[in-house]
């Protein structure tokens, strides 16, 4: 009986685990019994995360120490998971980097890196683990896009841009598998108190309240959700009422200071 009662336990792989969203969602998927695997590049600190979880809620917990803008990385994952005969339920792809600056003066070399991180092993690991999941008729993937996705961010182009492909990847591969029985969403957050947006702004949300919504994203129906009210006015307004060049231009009259000091 207990072992049939394991082997209905779902698991969920979350990437950028250990720290900020991640943490928090991978936090409410323990608390639901889910198994976990934890995937990012700091080994130590995720098997600090993986330790706490399986001490609060008793769940099984493996960790994978990854840096996921390396080529190949997303397959190395797949691969051990095949091999440790895990089944994937639920995949979380919120592993995320943001850079700041004007894009004259940026290194080619890292804007690549999160080009790569952000936008292509999302579709890589979503390539890699759905058919399993459509075979299945079961699962769900959660893509991290951000609030940036919606319209063009002077400063923080290259986030935003990859975000962008993140929101409408997800939104294609929702309309590709409605009819499979796998659940797949976008989740869009704002700006976030984690290490990733030490800046001080009104309005900022926590992990939790994100993770919270990632937990009613993967009930509801739709292809994409905004974290938060606020965040959800704000995107209206840059994303469908405002002309992109008028959305450009100013948000780079608001984001001007914070990145260049002037
Ligand atoms: N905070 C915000 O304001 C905000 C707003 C909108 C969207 N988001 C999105 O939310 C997601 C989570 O970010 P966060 O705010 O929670 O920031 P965070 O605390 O810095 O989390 C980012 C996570 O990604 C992991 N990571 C970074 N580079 C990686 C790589 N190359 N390979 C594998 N893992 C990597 C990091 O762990 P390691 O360093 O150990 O690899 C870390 O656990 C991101 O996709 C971000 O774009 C954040």
């Amino acid at each position: 009986m207990k072992r049939k009662e394991e082997t209905r336990r779902r698991t969920a792989v979350v990437t950028g685990a250990a720290t900020g969203i991640g943490a928090a969602v991978s936090e409410r998927l323990a608390g639901q019994g889910t198994r976990l695997v934890l995937v990012a590049r700091d080994g130590a600190r995720l098997e600090a995360a993986a330790e706490r979880l399986r001490a609060e809620h008793g769940v099984q917990v493996s960790t994978l120490a990854l840096d996921l803008s390396h080529q190949g990385a997303p397959s190395r994952l797949a691969e051990w998971l095949a091999g440790a005969g895990i089944e994937v339920d639920v995949l979380v792809n919120n592993a995320g980097a943001s850079l700041m600056g004007p894009i004259a003066g940026s290194d080619p070399g890292r804007l690549r890196g999160l080009v790569d991180l952000n936008a292509g092993a999302v579709a890589e690991l979503t390539a890699l683990l759905l058919p399993a999941m459509v075979a299945r008729g079961r699962g769900a993937v959660v893509n991290i896009a951000s609030t940036g996705a919606y319209a063009p961010a002077p400063y923080v182009a290259a986030y935003a841009a990859s975000k962008a492909f993140v929101l409408s990847f997800t939104q294609a591969v929702w309309a590709e598998t409605r009819a499979t029985g796998v659940r797949v969403v976008a989740v869009s957050p704002g700006p976030t108190d984690t290490a990733m947006n030490t800046r001080r702004m009104p309005g900022k949300r926590t992990p939790d309240a994100v993770a919270d919504t990632v937990m009613s994203a993967l009930r509801s129906r739709g292809p994409a959700v905004v974290d938060g009210p606020l965040n959800a006015f704000q995107t209206f307004v840059f994303g469908r009422l405002l002309p992109a060049s008028a959305a450009a231009r100013i948000a780079e009259r608001s984001l001007r200071r914070a990145a260049t000091g002037y």
